[in-house]
């Protein structure tokens, strides 16, 4: 019987890194792609043209081409909970009727932009953005990225139920001139609930008068935002087909806008849709996200990597790690298919990571000589953010590189405490600079990868079923007590006198 594409690379058994250098000279020219600003180098991984026509076939048995199609046009790509992900009509890229309503609805969360601008709430100096998950980690990692040279007001982000980070958020803030933005596609999210109602204390205790009208929601829930008390004037609706992970190009980026400018904002849907027409066109072996899926495909199921490791050596990147954890963990950590059906193959790496040059200090050890191959990603910008003496950024890079270097290459010594197996692979994805466009182009460049992960393992990347039983555990222990539950987590609540 013919061997199934997937036993094909399962049973794969790939060349050397610094070999495969040897056998395929031109391999930092073609297995190097550029694209929006962007510079892919997966040259350091184990994929060669053999293992690429593996992939090429097992593209054709899961159908990613029409899977894909189907993503752009607004096919039911959730099949668990018979919806569409429509993420990319925001940035223009869907089916028309998605991007029309994308677009009517960018065009309000502009004007509130614009109203806020004008003073039309008074003077605003901060925003307190109440969300959590895919409702705070976008708008964190922008702002942090992109908002370092002066922003046109203050963001604060507060996504814990712990109200230690509400409390340090407000201490910096004046409650008469600041808008609270409460961010949760469902509106029923009882973290950010708990905070946004904190929120109105704090300002009632501020002295502002109408704490309700200093209240903007940013949902695709808006009878909820109603009943909350949010005047429909101020709620900014999206549309319900796109996932909370996938949110930043909607109505949850308006502190993004409201801090950068309108410009910026639309900066980065460009540089979204630009990686969106890539992604739609060129052929696999051309096609930066497919390449990468490829890649985590092959460590995870060839090598039996558990995890995966990205390292930003750009400390405007440094919360792009955790951005990374939802969108691929809770996108791809599942042990079924779309159908249902239990999995052979595992799924999601473990997404980890941190800021380079810091974390060579700290976890490279791990990676250089310890008994568990991690595939790392390393993202680096040609331009620096900063003004300080170049040699700074040269040092950076130089770091970051030679990482990548001694990984592939590794060392022998007499000493085995001293030697260094090498052939463990990264990806290098060097920024032209970290602005609005490319940063959106990279975020999609993501988006697309684990959709196309999630494609080669036949699974649903778009719910997240996960996360439901704890939230429903915790509602019944808060409403009801500890007494149904086991004797650990009896004593526990107990002992806490929870
Ligand atoms: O609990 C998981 C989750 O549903 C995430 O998928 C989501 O990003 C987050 O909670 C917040 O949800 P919401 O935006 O509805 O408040």
């Amino acid at each position: 019987m013919a061997k199934s594409a997937r036993d094909e690379i399962l049973a794969y058994e790939p060349g050397k890194l610094s070999e495969l250098f040897e056998v395929e000279k031109d391999r930092s020219d073609s297995f190097v792609l550029e694209q929006s600003g962007l510079y892919f180098d997966f040259s350091k991984t184990h994929l060669d043209e053999n293992l690429l026509e593996k992939f090429e076939k097992l593209t054709l048995a899961t159908d990613l081409e029409a899977k894909r199609e189907a993503l752009f046009l607004g096919g039911i790509v959730n099949p668990t909970e018979g919806r569409a992900a429509e993420h990319t009509a925001e940035r223009g890229n869907g089916n028309v009727d998605a991007v029309a309503m994308a677009k009517a609805l960018h065009l309000r969360m502009r004007g509130l932009v614009e109203a806020i601008e004008a003073g039309a709430f008074g003077e605003i100096e901060h925003i307190l953005h109440v969300g959590i998950g895919g409702s705070a980690l976008g708008p964190k990692l922008l702002i942090d990225a992109l908002g370092r040279d002066g922003t046109r007001c203050n963001v604060k982000i507060v996504s814990n139920v712990d109200a230690t980070a509400l409390a340090e958020a407000t201490a910096e803030m004046d409650p008469t001139k600041t808008l609270i933005a409460v961010a949760s596609k469902t509106f029923t999210t009882t973290e950010t609930l708990m905070n946004a109602e904190s929120a109105i204390e704090w300002l009632k205790e501020g002295g502002v008068d109408d704490p309700q009208g200093r209240f903007v929601a940013l949902t695709a829930n808006p009878d909820k935002a109603l009943e909350w008390g949010i005047d429909e004037s101020r709620i900014l609706p999206f549309n319900e087909n796109v996932g909370g992970r996938y949110s930043i190009w909607c109505s949850i980026g308006f502190p993004v806008a409201a801090a950068l400018g309108w410009a910026a904002f639309e900066e980065m849907l460009e540089g979204a849709a630009e990686m969106d027409r890539h992604f739609r066109s060129a052929v696999p072996a051309q096609n930066a996200p497919v390449i990468a899926a490829f890649c985590d495909y092959f460590y995870a199921q060839n090598a039996k990597c558990q995890t995966r490791a990205i390292f930003a050596y750009d400390e405007r990147l440094r919360l792009l790690p955790e951005y990374l954890q939802q969108l691929e963990m809770e996108s791809n950590g599942k042990s079924v298919t779309g159908d249902g059906e239990a999995l052979e193959a595992v799924t999601a790496p473990i997404t980890w990571g941190g800021v380079g040059t810091d974390a060579q200090h700290a976890v490279f050890q791990l990676l250089h000589q310890g008994s568990h191959l991690v595939p790392v990603e390393f993202l680096a910008s040609k331009t620096p953010g900063h003004d300080f003496d170049p040699a700074h950024h040269e040092a950076l890079l130089v770091n970051c590189f030679a990482q990548g270097a001694a990984l592939m290459a590794g060392r022998e010594s007499d000493d085995p405490a001293r030697s260094y197996d090498g052939n463990r692979p990264s990806t290098t994805i060097l920024m032209d600079d970290v602005t609005p466009s490319i940063l959106g182009a990279l975020i999609a460049f993501y988006e697309h990868r684990t959709f196309v992960n999630a494609v080669l393992l036949g699974i649903n990347p778009f719910d997240q079923f996960g996360v439901e039983l704890g939230k429903e555990i915790a509602k019944q222990i808060s409403e009801d007590g500890a007494s149904g539950f086991d004797p650990s987590t009896k004593a526990l609540i107990k002992a806490a006198g929870v």
